[in-house]
């Protein structure tokens, strides 16, 4: 026996115990004989297409396989859950697992796990739902050549805001706005988030970044300066944008909160630095944006006073429209950027669970 061989030898014995399970041709968990591959057909299905969560949540993305005709012996399958990309081209793992094995990946890693109630059930457990989760989900099951797979799609109850930062209208390209929406306890809005936004009556008559990179506005009450009064009501699109170069807007989206948002109030009122120091004295923080529109959108808060909020704009929520406290419609209304030094308002804080 020459040196060559002895090399091959174990290469080819590797790839004897691990190759021939996956490639199919005979199937060794089975009955061993081969007749699985032929004519057994592998099904899966998601439960529902869709599904609705809050932030914070645990979600059941549910997901069940069988066979046809039906198999009564276990087989081991290789599940995979991934993410797929808002362009669905590409697609990021969740989560993988092989028997009792398994793995999750990046955001997902340790808030994720497989709900197996029964031997065919696959179905994904989401904890604590991020904003960023928001997206279609594949169930994949493998067995042997058999790769079938079905889309799971989760939406986020939230509330669409437009977003202008202190230096005022249509400054931030798509990177800019994304971090502006970041930092507002939000995400930057996707499509359907503003589409629905819109159905639901939203009015805006700035143009503002979307998450697939496309520029736009909606409109209920078609009028001149918006578009044209001849235009039907709906969402304007300047369509895609050059995501460094033009400036724009940007639409965000955001959640439910896992806290109390408060106002809080002074005699002599705040300045900004006043404003969130006495959020601090009482173990709170300065409230942000997302934060004051998630509170008047879910908790139906409403607060006829003006006060600071984290970016430097003045604002006040109402969600019960009456005299002297704005137009006839509920809202999040602004005073826009006063002075930091000179303004004095009140100041909505917000404190974590
Ligand atoms: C979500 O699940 C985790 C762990 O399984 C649990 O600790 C937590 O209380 C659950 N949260 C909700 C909102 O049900
Ligand atoms: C599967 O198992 C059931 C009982 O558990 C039995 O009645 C049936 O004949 C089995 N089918 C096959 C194809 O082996």
């Amino acid at each position: 026996m020459n040196l060559a061989l002895l090399v091959v030898l174990p290469l080819q014995l590797a790839c004897l115990a691990l190759c021939l399970p996956q490639n199919g041709a005979f199937y060794v968990n089975g009955n061993g004989n081969g007749e699985y591959q032929n004519g057994i057909k592998l099904h899966i299905e998601a439960q529902q297409d869709h599904l609705f969560a809050y932030r914070g949540d645990n979600v059941t993305l549910s997901c069940r396989y069988h066979y046809e005709p039906a198999v009564n012996t276990t087989r081991k399958v290789r599940v995979k859950w991934s993410k797929l990309h808002m362009d669905s081209s590409k697609e990021s793992n969740v989560i993988v697992a092989i028997g009792l094995r398994h793995r999750s990946f990046g955001e997902f890693k340790g808030r994720v796990y497989l709900q197996q109630g029964d031997e065919r059930e696959v179905s994904l457990v989401i904890t604590d739902v991020r904003l960023e989760d928001y997206g279609k989900y594949k169930c994949e099951v493998i067995d042997g050549l058999e790769d079938e797979s079905s889309i799971v799609e989760l939406e986020l109850r939230g509330v669409v805001f437009p977003y202008q930062p202190h230096h005022g209208r249509y400054q931030l390209n798509f990177h800019a706005g994304k971090r502006a929406c970041e930092q507002q306890d939000a995400m930057i809005a996707s499509f359907e988030q503003l589409f629905q936004a819109w159905e639901e009556g939203l009015d805006w008559c700035n143009a503002g970044w979307l998450m697939d990179g496309s520029v736009q506005y909606p409109i209920t009450a078609p009028r001149g300066p918006c578009g044209g009064e001849d235009n039907l009501a709906g969402l304007r699109s300047y369509g895609q944008r050059h995501k460094d170069l033009h400036r724009y807007d940007v639409f965000c989206f955001a959640s439910t909160l896992k806290g109390e948002l408060y106002f809080r109030r002074h005699p002599l009122k705040f300045n900004f630095e006043g404003a969130v120091k006495a959020c601090q004295d009482d173990g709170a923080k300065i409230a942000k944006v997302g934060q004051l529109y998630a509170a008047w959108k879910f908790l139906k808060f409403d607060r006829c006073e003006a006060g600071w909020v984290a970016d430097g704009s003045v604002r006040y929520p109402i969600a019960f429209p009456r005299p002297k406290c704005g137009p006839p419609e509920p809202g999040v209304r602004t005073f826009g950027f006063p002075s930091k030094e000179s303004g004095r308002f009140g100041v909505f804080c917000f404190k974590m669970d």
